[in-house]
């Protein structure tokens, strides 16, 4: 796998693959020196375009847990400023010796665009473009819900598993990654927003719909993941941080309290405390926010020497 650009691009057994070489590599955290030689020689460039904390940072822990080379670019400062376009951006960190680029940029197919476009060699990582893609969220989603729902994870996917993913599932490109890989793994997932958030062409997913959280919980789902509402990427009236909406849609104490005692809450970040989750939930035994934010490193370490040959 040369590229990594979207979750629709694994198989089953690719999947399980990363998932079990990630957990290969989170034991190297654990290590007096937590570090391997594996990608001794070979530079990463983080090329953001969009703000991140997780992404970025996990991605930098990652490639220094494999002794690979990092720069970063953020394009607050850069000569972006100055009109360079991201084909001369790409070429001249390539110029600069880099061997993989993971980018995160504001336009859906951005990843796409540079790994076919000619204009560089490098691996490509996409870190997240415009409302598309996340893939290496919803690896590190699937990595904790195995290893919190599963009893023997080594091997295993998410067959038997019922998640709810609830939110801005339009503008989510979390929200389609985890829909793709998570049925990959064989989970029935359902996503759950007021109809304005739920995206055009949903009926070709293949999950189920529901504007009705409450209804939703009640099916006992093993698993449930709140979602931002994007409002950068809000276009017209609609306000969704309205009153109806935490009303409706947000995991309240009470609705979380009506989870099956096994439930895990998940939520990619960065949150909103009173707004789609509230705070005691986030806090709560139930919550696994934290773990997603640990297996991003191993996860991201797995994928990185995968795309660099994976021997
Ligand atoms: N989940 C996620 O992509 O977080 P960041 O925007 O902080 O990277």
């Amino acid at each position: 796998m040369k590229h990594l650009l979207t979750a629709q691009d694994l198989t089953r057994h690719d999947a399980v693959r990363l998932l079990d070489m990630a957990t290969e590599f989170s034991d190297v955290a654990n290590r007096s020196v937590p570090k391997l030689p594996t990608l001794r020689g070979v530079t990463m460039v983080n090329l953001f375009f969009e703000d991140s904390t997780r992404t970025r940072l996990s991605f930098e822990a990652a490639a220094n847990r494999l002794s690979a080379d990092v720069m970063t670019f953020q394009v607050q400062g850069s000569s972006v400023s100055k009109g360079e376009s991201l084909k001369d951006t790409a070429q001249t960190v390539e110029a600069m010796g880099a061997d993989i680029i993971v980018i995160r940029h504001f336009s859906s197919g951005a990843a796409h665009r540079l790994a076919h476009s000619g204009w560089v060699d490098a691996s490509i990582i996409n870190a997240g473009d415009g409302t598309h893609e996340h893939p290496t969220q919803a690896l590190l989603d699937a990595a904790t819900v195995r290893e919190k729902m599963v009893s023997q994870p080594r091997g295993a996917d998410l067959s038997g598993l019922h998640l709810a993913i609830v939110g801005d599932i339009a503008h989510s490109r979390v929200a389609r990654s985890n829909v793709f890989l998570l049925t990959t793994l064989g989970a029935r997932v359902t996503v759950v927003g007021p109809p304005e958030l739920l995206p055009s062409g949903v009926e070709g997913w293949p999950v189920h719909t529901s504007s009705d959280l409450d209804a939703v919980i009640d099916e006992s789902p093993d698993a449930i993941m709140m979602l931002r509402i994007q409002k950068e990427r809000i276009k017209g009236d609609f306000q969704p941080a309205s009153g109806d909406y935490v009303r409706h849609f947000s995991l309240t104490k009470d609705r979380a309290s009506r989870l099956a005692e096994h439930a895990i809450v998940l939520h990619p970040g960065p949150m909103n405390r009173g707004v789609e989750i509230a705070s005691e939930v986030a806090d709560s035994s139930r919550s696994v926010i934290l773990d997603q934010v640990r297996h991003g490193v191993a996860v991201r370490m797995a994928v990185l020497f995968e795309v660099w040959g994976g021997e």
